[in-house]
């Protein structure tokens, strides 16, 4: 039997060689992702590309004195090859942002080539990694990336992620502020999507389950649409970079602490999910637990209130739509 030290020896060894890969790591969140990737202590091997910038950003980010290589790539040389060989991650922020006025659904047409044409690269170079998107349309892009990996047969639905960690970041941030509480003991349940009425808090299931109806409808507004809140502040420069980075960075960095072992890690994500496959949604965020292989146990929903009942209904009548238009994008533009 293993003594306790030998024990923590492996699972520390065992935990601390990762490759990461970011494509898109020189805008607004690529290059504050990277920063944070380069302070997780478990990732040995940074590499970063986008079309434009990535090996300034490189020679930047890799002063910062932890043990991790960074490199730095654009699509010469062999970059995305070179970028995706190996990795164990493969996070996505590449694509264009949002102006006022838009949805997140007006980037589709501009988003889900770029999300197809990193897809196939990942299918090529990199068909082991989890995966993790940030591009919107998530609720779309998600899908997109399914359909090529599937068109290369090498499609694994235990680790194709969307990223909806900002809306459960939001949800606890807005919560605190309604309550004067401290943000970091208001967790908040979040399931559904990523955009609008598909972002469904769960605040029946929070420490506050009877907020003033009035407070409860202006909480639930905001979570759904706190993206615009940055949007229009920002006025024509794009959306959430910052909070979008640190959640990224989390929820990379769960996904490296279940691929290590590591016990009880759980995130929401929008996966591939049973929950409502049979009412032909095949895509849907909830609570996660994330393992060696990717996901492990996708979480059901839980008691809800008939308000949130309500809120699934609209955001799978939504989903559905969403899921079905990236489907077809990849079948019309293979
Ligand atoms: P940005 O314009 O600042 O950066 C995007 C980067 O992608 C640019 O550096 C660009 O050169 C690069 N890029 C474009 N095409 C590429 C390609 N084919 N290969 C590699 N890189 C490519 O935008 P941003 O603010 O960083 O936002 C990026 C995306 O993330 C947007 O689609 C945005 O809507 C989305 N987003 C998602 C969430 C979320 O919660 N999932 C939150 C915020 C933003
Ligand atoms: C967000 O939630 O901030 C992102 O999806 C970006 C956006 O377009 O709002």
């Amino acid at each position: 039997m293993l003594s306790t030290i030998a024990k923590r020896q492996f699972s520390s060894s065992a935990s601390t060689a990762y490759k990461v890969a970011v494509l898109g790591a020189a805008g607004g969140i690529g290059q504050p992702l990277s920063l944070l990737m380069k302070l997780n202590h478990k990732v040995t091997d940074l590499a970063l590309y986008d079309i434009r910038l990535a090996p300034g950003v490189a020679a930047d980010v890799s002063h910062i004195p932890t043990n991790s290589t960074v490199t730095g790539y654009t699509p010469e040389d062999n970059g995305l090859e070179k970028t995706l060989t190996g990795a164990d991650l493969v996070i996505i922020p590449a694509g264009v942002p949002r102006k006022p006025g838009m949805t997140r659904d007006d980037l589709f047409n501009t988003n889900a080539s770029i999300v197809r044409d990193l897809a196939k690269a990942v299918g090529d170079y990199s068909p082991s990694a989890a995966v993790a998107i940030i591009s919107n349309p998530v609720n779309s892009t998600v899908p997109i990336v399914a359909e090529v990996l599937k068109s290369k047969g090498v499609y694994n639905p235990k680790k194709l992620f969307g990223v909806t960690t900002l809306d459960v970041l939001r949800a606890s941030r807005f919560l605190s502020q309604v309550q004067g509480t401290n943000p970091a003991s208001e967790p908040v349940t979040v399931v559904g999507g990523h955009s609008g009425v598909t972002i469904v808090p769960l605040l029946s299931q929070s420490k506050h389950k009877d907020l003033p109806k009035d407070v409860y409808d202006a909480l639930v507004h905001r979570i759904q649409f706190g993206g615009d809140e940055v949007v229009k502040a920002k006025d024509g420069a794009g959306s959430a970079t910052l909070s979008m980075a640190q959640a990224g960075a989390r929820f990379a960095s769960s996904v490296l602490n279940g691929l290590a072992g590591e016990n009880d890690v759980v995130e929401p994500s929008f996966v591939d999910s049973p929950l409502f496959k049979d009412e032909g949604i095949e895509f849907f965020s909830s609570k996660v637990t994330l393992g060696p292989e990717g996901v492990k146990t996708i979480h059901g929903l839980g008691e809800l209130s008939a308000a949130e009942e309500e809120m699934i209904t609209t955001a799978k009548e939504t989903l559905a739509k969403n899921i079905a238009k990236g489907q077809e994008f990849v079948k019309q533009n293979p």
